[in-house]
Formats: structure tokens, C-alpha cells, sequence
């Protein structure tokens, strides 16, 4: 099984952005920690970044065929973006939105999801290991689908 981890705008900057709310960890240590979790269950990961919408829309297109699953911190496109819904609709691969923070405890703005209602489901407020949570998500649900 092969998934791939997505992330969006200033998560290249976790470990010296806002760390009361998104932790000490970097995103290269997150990634750590998840390779580890994902060697033990005998899964393959794949870790991007970016802070442009357009590459992660690209991203998420070319998923198809390649990768099993995707778990995806849209960052603040979460909050704004039909294009990266529409992609998550049209390439039919499951999709687990993860946040660390946990955005309906937040402003306003960060209570709505534009992705929420394509994703598999949302994972939101366990810091680093949201994305733990995520990776574990994803081989249940492969393994659930690929059962019987
Ligand atoms: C975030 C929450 C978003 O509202 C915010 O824009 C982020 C990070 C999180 O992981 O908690 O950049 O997705």
C-alpha cells in the first residue's frame, strides 16, 4: 500500500511557527515519526510540501493510479479551496484531512471545511499525531475495503 502525505501552505515553517498551537515539531521530524509508524505497519509513504494551491491540485491528480490513499493538511486551503474539493472529487482515491490543531475549537473562519464533505473523513487536534491517526485511518480503511 502506498500513501502519500500532502501538505499545504506554512507547514514548511512547524517548529518556529505559532508553537503554542502547532507544536515544536518540524514538519521533517512529523515525517519521522510517521516512517516509522508506516514501516511497522509495512505500508510506503510519500511526503510533500508546498505552499502553492495549483501544485497541490496537481498533486493530488497525478495520485491516481500511483497511490492508495492520500492524507492531506490542506493548511489555510482548507478553509478556501473548490479547486483542491474538486480534485479530491474527481480522482475518486480516499482522502483523510488531517489538521493538528483542532480548527472547530479556532476562529470562525477555520470552523468550515471546503474539503470536508469529498475527504473519507477529518482527523483534527491530536498535533503531530493527527497525521499518526491519518496513516492508521488510511490502512483500516484499505483494509475494510479490500476484505471479503
Ligand atoms: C492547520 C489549521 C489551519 O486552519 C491552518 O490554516 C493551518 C494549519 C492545522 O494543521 O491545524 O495552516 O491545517
Amino acid at each position: 500500500m502506498k500513501i502519500l502525505f500532502l501538505n499545504g501552505p506554512n507547514l514548511n515553517l512547524l517548529g518556529q511557527r505559532e508553537t503554542g498551537i502547532y507544536g515544536q515539531m518540524t514538519l521533517a521530524q512529523i515525517e519521522g515519526e510517521v516512517r516509522k509508524r508506516a514501516t511497522a505497519l509495512g505500508v510506503d509513504v510519500e511526503f510533500r510540501q508546498s505552499n502553492l494551491e495549483g501544485e497541490l491540485v496537481g498533486w493530488v491528480q497525478a495520485a491516481k493510479g500511483v497511490f492508495d490513499a492520500i492524507v492531506l493538511n490542506a493548511a489555510a486551503y482548507t478553509h478556501t479551496s473548490i479547486a483542491l474539493r474538486d480534485a479530491i472529487a474527481a480522482v475518486k482515491i480516499p482522502v483523510v484531512e488531517v489538521h493538528l490543531s483542532n480548527i472547530h475549537a479556532r476562529e470562525e473562519f477555520r470552523h468550515r471545511s471546503m474539503i470536508a464533505s469529498v475527504c473519507k473523513g477529518q482527523i483534527s487536534g491530536f498535533g503531530h499525531f493527527s497525521y499518526i491517526l491519518g496513516l492508521e485511518a488510511c490502512v483500516n480503511a484499505n483494509a475494510t475495503s479490500t476484505r471479503g
